[in-house]
């Protein structure tokens, strides 16, 4: 389901260039790279372990939590900067990761660490 969220998340982007009549252009983000390998080591790690899953959550919501703080960031520079157009596509892109990251923390608690279920963290 996020895939097709960040599919639309794509589109708002390209939206935001063609609002500051930039060229819209990929580069690799070396951050989210060693996030990716962080998990790759998780798996290598607890392949065979229950706690895989937890791992994997865990890996996911390092992913979410930086593009929430990238997206609330570029939120406030449109605002800062006038692009009131633009404030309500980061807006939309924030709230969809917000909200993925909310149900990767309610799938941790009450799946991976079944525990954590009867233990819910405030
Ligand atoms: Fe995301």
């Amino acid at each position: 389901m996020h895939k097709d969220e960040t599919e639309g998340q794509i589109e708002r982007l390209q939206q935001f260039f063609e609002i500051i009549s930039k060229p819209a252009r990929g580069k690799t983000c070396e951050a989210i790279q060693g996030i990716i390998s962080e998990g790759e080591e998780i798996i290598e790690e607890f392949k065979d372990s229950v706690a895989l899953d937890a791992g994997l959550i865990s890996s996911a919501q390092a992913v979410e939590h930086y593009e929430i703080s990238r997206y609330g960031t570029l939120k406030s520079w449109a605002a800062q900067l006038g692009y009131t157009d633009a404030v309500a596509l980061f807006d939309a892109n924030l709230q969809e990761e917000l909200a993925t990251d909310q149900k990767l923390t309610d799938l941790g608690e009450m799946s991976a660490n079944p525990k954590g279920a009867k233990k819910k963290v405030a």
